[in-house]
């Protein structure tokens, strides 16, 4: 079995602990959280022992991998002992919020060859990398616009925000990813927020909606819409445009059953709630990854690059919408010349 030790207890690690405990060739042996309740909770839940020292977890030599779902700033620390300690890694997005520190990090570890995979779970989605292959195959011809829409139902608590970076580094992040995923290098970005007068995210600093345009180094353009909130779930779609054809990926409800009545035709359920249960799948699929290439010794994808890259988009997207100009990204930026 593949014995993976998981950092962070939250929102996000309960989803990593399904996924470990609930896949065929893996177990959970270590639960890591400063909290120390929240990491047995947990180890209770999925198997693993509980514990709140990260030297403990790593000086563990039967301990295969390392699946870091703590908060943004304390990535980059235990990426690097991870790596140090000679672990392969599945790393939550984003790396870190500071390209230097993301950087000063790689410098460090790269010698080591280190296998670090990002936790841009959205190229797993079953219905996205279904149109991606189709794309690639040719299905509607050369893919000329992107049309990405991403709204959550509520916005995280205040604490997460504060640590957050802000709208575009941890929620358009994902967006910025799907896009270099479909259309390579992007080359301008243009972005417009707005606060829409939302008390808790206005005194973080923060964005309650974004609008980012983005035109790739081929000539494609892509439009990417978020929203903190969004009073009908998690809304996820994603729309290929091409010469021959389009493909399109709707919202998801939790059965395909349509009511008639008098209230209503074709009234469908509600669409499903969050990232929890709408991309359930793609964790799984993507930790199935994070196995197999570990076992397989491929290289990461997404890798340590593509983290960096969805990073340099989002201080990109933070700079336009300052300054209200359009901003050139310099290929030394996203190209991944990391992995
Ligand atoms: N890929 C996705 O869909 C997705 C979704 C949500 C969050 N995230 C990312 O996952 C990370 C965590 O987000 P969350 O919403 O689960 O946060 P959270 O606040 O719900 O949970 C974080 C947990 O980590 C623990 N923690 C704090 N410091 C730690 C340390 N040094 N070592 C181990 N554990 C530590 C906390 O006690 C807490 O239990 C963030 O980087 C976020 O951007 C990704």
């Amino acid at each position: 079995m593949f014995r993976v030790a998981l950092f962070g207890c939250g929102r996000i690690g309960q989803v990593h602990a399904r996924s470990i405990a609930g896949h065929d060739d893996a177990e959970l042996a270590w639960v890591c959280d400063p909290v120390l309740p929240a990491a047995q909770s947990l180890a209770a839940r999925h198997g693993g022992r509980a514990t709140d020292s990260v030297t403990r977890v790593l000086s563990d030599p039967g301990l295969d991998a390392v699946v870091i779902a703590s908060p943004t700033p304390t990535h980059i620390d235990l990426l690097t002992q991870a790596t140090l300690a000679g672990k392969p890694v599945l790393c939550e997005k984003p790396i870190d919020l500071d390209l230097a520190r993301i950087d000063a990090c790689w410098a460090e570890i790269a010698g080591l060859r280190p296998f670090v995979m990002m936790g841009f779970n959205r190229r797993f989605d079953p219905t996205f990398t279904n149109i991606h292959r189709r794309v690639a195959d040719g299905e509607i011809g050369t893919l000329r616009a992107l049309r990405l829409t991403s709204r959550d139902p509520e916005p995280p608590p205040r604490a997460y925000v504060a640590a957050s970076g802000g709208l575009f580094r941890d929620m358009t992040i994902h967006d910025f990813d799907v896009a270099r995923y479909f259309l390579g290098e992007i080359a301008e970005v243009q972005a417009f927020t707005s606060g829409d007068g939302h008390e808790m995210l206005t005194a973080e600093g923060d964005a309650h909606q974004a609008m980012v345009l983005l035109r790739a180094r081929s000539g494609a353009l892509c439009t990417i819409t978020n929203s903190r909130s969004c009073a009908f779930g998690h809304d996820q779609r994603l729309e290929a445009f091409g010469d021959n054809g389009m493909l399109e990926a709707g919202n998801q409800t939790s059965s395909s059953v349509r009511a008639y009545g008098p209230g209503g035709t074709e009234t469908a359920d509600p669409y499903l709630k969050f990232f929890v249960e709408r991309y359930r799948d793609a964790y799984r699929a993507e930790f199935d990854e994070f196995v197999r290439a570990v076992r397989e010794q491929r290289p990461p994808s997404p890798g340590f690059a593509d983290g960096r890259a969805a990073l340099a988009l989002a201080d990109a997207a933070a700079e336009s919408a300052a300054t209200g100009r359009a901003v050139a990204v310099s290929p030394a930026l996203t190209d991944g010349v990391l992995t």
